[in-house]
C-alpha cells in the first residue's frame, strides 16, 4: 500500500472516531436528544393534553391544513413535555421558538421530542415546511406562566 494511501486511511479512521466520539459526548454528557419516531402506536386524531406527573405531561398535536391543533397551549413554569407530533394529511413542519424543538410532522406515523419549559412566557411555534396556500399562518403558541393551576389547550386563531 502507497504511503499516502494508508495516510489517507489513518486519517480517515481517525475522523470516524472523533464524530462517533462527538455523537457519545452530546447524548452522554450535554444529553442532548434526537428526535424519534415511533412506530409501534397508531396515530392519534383528536389532540390531548394530560398530566403524567408533577410537572409532567403529554401532549399529543395534530396538524393539518392549515392549522395546529391545539394552537394554544397552557402550562405551568418547569412544566416537561413529551410531545408527540402527527399530521392528518400532508406533511408539515413543528418548529418551537426559543427551544431546540423541531419535528416534522408525518401522515400515518408519530414523531417525538421531551421538552422542558423552565421560563415563563409566549413560546411561538410554527409550520417551518410549506405546506400550501396558507402554510404562512400555520402557527400558535406555548403559554408558560408561573404557578398556573390549571393547564388547557385552546383551538383557533393565534
Ligand atoms: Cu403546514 Cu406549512
Amino acid at each position: 500500500m502507497d504511503k499516502s494511501e494508508k495516510l489517507a486511511l489513518s486519517l480517515s479512521l481517525t475522523l470516524l472516531v472523533v464524530f462517533m466520539g462527538a455523537i457519545v459526548y452530546a447524548s452522554v454528557a450535554k444529553n442532548i436528544e434526537v428526535p424519534t419516531c415511533i412506530t409501534d402506536v397508531e396515530p392519534f386524531t383528536t389532540d390531548t393534553l394530560f398530566q403524567t406527573g408533577p410537572d409532567e405531561y403529554e401532549l399529543q398535536m395534530v396538524s393539518r391544513m392549515w392549522a395546529f391543533q391545539p394552537s394554544t397551549v397552557r402550562l405551568p413554569a418547569g412544566s416537561t413535555v413529551d410531545l408527540y407530533v402527527t399530521s392528518q394529511d400532508i406533511i408539515h413542519g413543528f418548529k418551537v421558538e426559543g427551544k431546540n424543538i423541531n419535528l416534522m410532522a408525518v401522515p400515518g406515523t408519530i414523531n417525538y421530542l421531551r421538552v422542558k419549559f423552565d421560563e415563563p412566557g409566549e413560546y411561538l411555534f410554527a409550520c417551518h415546511e410549506f405546506c400550501g396556500a396558507a402554510h404562512h399562518t400555520m402557527a400558535g403558541r406555548f403559554i408558560i406562566e408561573e404557578g398556573l393551576d390549571e393547564p388547557e389547550t385552546e383551538d383557533g386563531g393565534v
